[in-house]
């Protein structure tokens, strides 16, 4: 069977910066530390007036397609996933599209579009409406490109406040891919949950500790699943374990769980028994009280351990180190741990051809879902042709007033304009409003 899976990716984050220690947590009357230890946060991506999930995407998606040396004759179908789309018919793809062919030469006639939306999962989502496309033969030698882009704005004074971020992540899915191969294998866990939703608003209604057990127990059914059909999970079968990524102190609680099940029944859980015991199991307590309070515990001894520890910083801790510095990108967010994997792998020297990703996708409403990708050669170039570290330096940092203002611009109830804080250069600028409600967008050299 040919390999198929992501042959290039690339990243854009808004141009601008918002500091959590040292500019959000002296105006909240926070501890710095409540964001850079709690949440795991420094910063987070912010869009410049003239940005938007349309010139994010598209310059990430020419950015990506200028580097493959791609026309879009190539491309056979662009995805878009988001959930800050402002068009409830027009999707946002076909903006995309518009843009790039005023940078290329041809079009996009032929190319399938569409956008996907579940929360933060339809990137992922989308991956594998291409993946069917291409495995089911209808691609016609063509890639197909897919975009998640999002500006995942808070409403003022909500607890998401601090998890913001803005960006886009393209990604070109092909056939004998240069980056991972997809694996067939799938786990899903799914529920009709209401832990976070934009019901015909901007802002999302968010019941923010509810979210954060609604995605615990999601990824645990997703994990369940993908045992059930790839066989049991264990520590040693996968070198990274690149997870939706709202805030890494999110990821630090999943891997946790994670490590737990997976060690369950093995030599690890052996080793670890004389130092902290063995697992609590459900069948040796009378009631779901006393064996959660057990459970615990050896949650909280198990975090101490070195075996925990080496784990975690060698798996987990590298998928991190970009959201870290972003924020949530929703859609993108998973996408942007498998980079900060790789990347932090690169530059580590590290010879990663052949070996295993466990990728853990999820959105809010409510579905997980756990999947296997192989890192395959030409793994390198792809990564170390990225700029990332450059786009994050080249930030504006914004000071508190600057924030109020730019968070009231993106503000749809809002109509505030404020002089740009950035000089766009190469790249895709929001242009104002045409005749019938639509954006248009021009190119700034
Ligand atoms: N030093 C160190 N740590 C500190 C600290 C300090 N001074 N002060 C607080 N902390 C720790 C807290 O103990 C807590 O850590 P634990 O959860 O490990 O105990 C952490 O910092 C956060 O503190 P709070 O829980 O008090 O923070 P909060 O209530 O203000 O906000 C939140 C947390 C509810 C998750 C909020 O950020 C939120 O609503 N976020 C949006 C929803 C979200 O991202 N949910 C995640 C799952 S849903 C999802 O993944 C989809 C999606 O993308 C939105």
């Amino acid at each position: 069977m040919t390999a198929v899976g992501i042959d290039a990716i690339e990243i854009w984050t808004g141009n601008l910066k918002l500091d959590l220690p040292g500019t959000f947590a002296p105006e909240k009357g926070e501890d710095p530390e409540k964001y850079t230890k709690g949440l795991g946060l420094n910063a987070s991506s912010f869009p410049d007036s003239y940005e938007d999930i349309v010139t994010m995407g598209a310059n990430a998606a020419h950015r990506l397609m200028e580097r493959k040396g791609l026309e879009p004759d190539d491309i056979g179908r662009i995805d878009v996933a988001t959930e800050s789309s402002f068009d409830n018919s027009k999707p946002v793809s076909t903006y995309v599209a518009g843009c790039l062919e005023g940078v290329f030469d041809g079009d996009f006639h032929h190319a399938n579009k569409g956008e996907r939306k579940f929360a933060c999962i339809a990137g992922t989502q989308s991956l594998d409406d291409a993946y069917n496309w291409i495995r089911a033969g209808r691609n016609r030698g063509r890639s197909a490109l897919v975009i998640a882009t999002d500006t995942a704005l808070y409403a003022r004074g909500d607890a998401g406040e601090a998890t913001q971020g803005a960006g886009a992540v393209a990604m070109l899915i092909s056939e004998d891919p240069s980056l991972v191969e997809l694996s067939t294998h799938q786990g899903y866990g799914s529920a009709d949950e209401t832990d976070f939703l934009k019901p015909n608003q901007q802002f999302p209604s968010v019941d923010g500790k509810r979210s954060v057990q609604v995605y615990l127990a999601r990824m645990r059914e997703a994990v369940e699943d993908y045992e059930s059909v790839a066989g049991d999970v264990h520590p040693d079968d996968f070198e990274f374990a690149p997870f939706h990524t709202p805030f890494p102190g999110m990821v630090r609680k999943a891997a946790m769980l994670a490590y737990r099940h997976v060690t369950r029944d093995t030599a690890i859980e052996d080793e670890l028994a004389d130092e902290i015991g063995r697992q609590p199991r459900r069948e040796a307590f009378d009631d779901e009280e006393t064996f959660h309070d057990a459970v615990r515990e050896y949650m909280d001894s198990l975090k101490e351990t070195d075996q925990y520890r080496e784990w975690y910083d060698a798996t987990i801790d590298p998928t991190l180190s970009i959201s870290r510095e972003v924020g949530n990108w929703y859609t993108g967010s998973v996408h942007v741990a498998r980079v900060s994997a790789l990347k932090t792998a690169l530059e580590a020297g590290r010879d990663l051809t052949g070996e295993t990703l466990l990728v853990g996708s999820y959105g809010s409403g409510a579905q997980a879902e756990i999947h296997a990708e192989t890192i395959v050669s030409g793994w390198e170039d792809e990564i170390a042709a990225l700029n990332v570290d450059e786009q994050l330096e080249a930030r504006y940092d914004l000071s508190w007033e600057d924030y109020e203002e730019v968070h009231d611009v993106h503000n749809h109830e809002m109509d505030v304009d404020v002089e740009e804080f950035t000089a766009p250069e190469s790249e895709f600028v929001f242009d104002g409003w045409g005749r019938m409600g639509e954006r248009k967008y021009r190119y700034v050299e």
